[in-house]
């Protein structure tokens, strides 16, 4: 009997079907461990990502299938999520699951912003989050991540400061921002790459790497030099910030890294007396180019006093004000982010599940 009724739940369940991934849950690996107990249904269901944007209707949609099917009276769901392996795992950074970069072509756009707001909103849903600050020229993430310690070293690898539950290593604690300036090709590879696997990371589902601004010879050896599986690319709404981001998308696209997709930061301006939106570098300019370039547009962070104030003060206004018009936009961004890693990591038919 019982062994009937989760037939008849399994073929339910596998009429959910995840929009993002376009295929349905079971044959996603997504439902495990289902059984009955008396008349309850009780099965996990896990999700590829904490950040999940379609949590809740995926859940909802389980508990109706499955409630449809006789000599069920009650479900218990288990959500939990199991962020899919890489399509290649390397051998630099072995324990962790998704390397990504926040990148522009131009300076100022806010990348840095955007690099902990994501970091923080991915680590709030229940990720392990690492955040490599790689912008040997101007280290801002320190400070807006609230962390003025300096990493120590045990066991011969250097040990991350953690702050809202994020792992953070900054290359500007390492190596003067002067000396730098002046590396080339070899000396900044051999040092970067020292950086990355001298660090004890643990166990992580996403590093977010925060590039220097621009495409020239440091950001090409950096992209290369840190195993990257994906780029996110921030742009400001007018043409001229559009032309520098396209500078970023060729050279990614040069070195076969994919584009995660863009982001329109300073979208238009939230005034904090009276909540009217001006857009004052225009609106829609990113998306505009993500859809002629058949990229994906990842959303539009409003301009708000509050996330460069947050900021300065070393809480990113997505932890700090997670129901203001920037803290929502961050938090549906990580979750647009999250899932297009999940969408890139997922090979043909199966998750490849770790
Ligand atoms: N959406 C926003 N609303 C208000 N202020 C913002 C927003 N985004 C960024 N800022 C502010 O703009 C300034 C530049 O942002 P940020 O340092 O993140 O840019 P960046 O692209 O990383 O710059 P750099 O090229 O110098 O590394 C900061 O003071 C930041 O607080
Ligand atoms: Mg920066």
């Amino acid at each position: 009997m019982s062994n009937a009724i989760i037939e008849a739940i399994t073929a339910q369940l596998s009429q959910v079907i995840d929009p993002d991934l376009g295929k349905d849950l079971v044959s996603l690996n997504m439902i495990r461990e289902l059984r009955m107990e008396g008349s309850t249904a009780l099965f996990h269901l896990v999700l590829t990502t904490a950040a999940c944007p379609v949590k809740k209707e995926l859940e909802d949609q389980c508990r109706e299938r499955a409630l449809s099917v006789d000599g069920v009276d009650a479900v218990e769901i288990a959500v939990s999520a199991e962020v899919p392996q890489k399509k290649k795992p390397d051998d630099v950074l072995p324990k962790v699951r998704h390397v990504f970069a926040v990148a522009s072509g131009k300076g100022g756009v806010g990348k840095s912003t955007v690099t902990v707001n994501l970091a923080c909103a991915l680590a709030a849903s229940g990720a392990r989050v690492g955040l490599l600050d790689a912008d040997i020229y101007g280290p801002s993430i320190p400070m807006m991540m609230g962390i003025s310690r300096e990493p120590y070293v045990a066991n011969k690898q250097m040990i991350p400061l953690e702050n809202h539950g994020v792992r953070m290593i900054s290359m500007g604690f390492l190596v003067d921002p002067k000396a730098a300036m002046i590396w080339r090709g070899p000396m900044l590879m051999g040092a970067i790459r020292q950086f990355i696997t001298d660090v004890a990371w643990g166990d992580l589902d996403y590093l977010l790497v925060d590039l220097p601004p621009g495409t020239g010879d440091v950001q090409m050896t950096l992209a290369q030099t840190v195993p990257l599986q994906g780029a996110v690319v921030v742009s400001t709404p007018q043409n001229i910030a559009l032309l520098d981001a396209q500078r970023g998308v060729t050279m990614f696209n040069k070195l076969d890294i994919p584009i995660l997709g863009i982001v329109e930061n300073m979208s238009a301006f939230i005034c904090p007396e009276c909540g009217t939106s001006s857009p004052i570098f225009g609106v829609g300019g990113a998306q505009r180019y993500a859809e002629d370039e058949g990229l994906p547009f990842l959303g539009g962070i409003p301009l708000e006093p509050a996330v460069r104030e947050c900021g300065d003060e070393g809480t990113p206004v997505v932890l700090a004000h997670p129901h203001s018009h920037s803290g929502r936009a961050f938090t549906s961004l990580a979750e647009q982010v999250a899932s297009r890693i999940s969408i890139e990591a997922l090979t043909g038919e199966e998750i490849a599940s770790a």
